[in-house]
């Protein structure tokens, strides 16, 4: 039976952990599904992670949905009777102009890609009414707050809620997003006591990356945990060093087919950190 949103709160009830990985193509989708995930989000992290955008605002909807089409014929080939959950990121501005506006995007993610579900960033008023016109339509909405990489011009990358005042401000948020009608919270690079009180107090998962061990879940952006990008954010660190073996092995190959140029370097030169999510 394919996973719904729902599910996710039946597991958080169960007192079982919640798993979700980002994908951005059949390739990557196939190979999280094999792993066993509960959930994938196309995340817009593809912006910086498959696109070499700095930030994840350039991402466009049509390109989430290009992405997310890839992610689900992935799945389809992998877990075609128990696909994972296959939740797709709103990029930004498709859904801060307007509700109407909003909610064609979302529909336009249900319409046109195998995705069951969107996330969006942020609990403004403005977002809060969005999201309650998507739930009424029919649409399965996924918050995102703390570290919310769409609005990096105003927070940076900086662990979000660390004062008293602020994470009262993120409890009332979250609450929000509850009453709102969004079936789960990711909530990223915030105080691990604020994230396990979050998900003690609330009845929707929450779902965390760089929050501590006490939440209901967690995610990461995959090529973080595979080592594939040039520079892991600080909460995320890698499993493996991919980009690095990735870079040997082929070199090797390349070697092998004669003489060949100096190899470049597995890594760019050390600069600010700019983690993409
Ligand atoms: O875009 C993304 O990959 C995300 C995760 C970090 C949750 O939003």
């Amino acid at each position: 039976m394919p996973l719904r949103p729902a599910d996710l709160t039946r597991r958080k009830q169960a007192g079982l952990p919640i798993t979700m990985l980002t994908a951005w193509d059949a390739l990557s989708a196939a190979v999280v599904a094999g792993a066993g995930v509960d959930a994938v989000l196309v995340g817009d992290s593809l912006a910086m992670v498959v696109l070499g955008h700095a930030t994840t605002l350039p991402v466009t909807l049509e390109e989430m949905l290009h992405h997310c089409r890839a992610a689900g014929r992935g799945l389809a080939a992998v877990a075609a009777h128990d696909p994972p959950l296959l939740i797709c990121d709103l990029p930004f501005l498709s859904y801060q102009c307007g509700a109407d506006a909003a909610v064609a995007a979302a529909g336009r993610v249900l319409k046109e890609t195998p995705a069951v579900a969107v996330k969006l960033e942020g609990a403004e008023p403005e977002t809060l009414a969005v999201i309650d016109r998507m739930v009424r339509s029919g649409i399965p909405v996924m918050g995102h707050l703390g570290l919310t990489p769409q609005s990096v011009h105003q927070l940076g990358y900086r662990r979000q809620a660390s004062d008293p005042v602020s994470q009262e401000r993120l409890r009332r948020r979250a609450l929000a997003l509850q009453e709102a009608g969004c079936f789960a919270l990711v909530i990223e690079h915030v105080p691990e006591e604020l994230a396990s009180g979050l998900s003690a107090s609330l009845v929707i998962p929450v779902i965390g990356i760089g929050a501590g061990d006490g939440c209901d879940g967690q995610v990461r952006v995959t090529a973080d945990l595979l080592g594939l990008t040039s520079r892991q954010p600080p909460f995320s660190p890698p499993l493996m060093q991919g980009r690095a073996l990735a870079v040997e092995v082929l070199g090797r190959w390349v070697r092998e087919q004669g003489p060949a140029a100096a190899p470049r370097p597995a890594t760019r030169p050390a600069s600010p950190a700019a983690p993409h999510c």
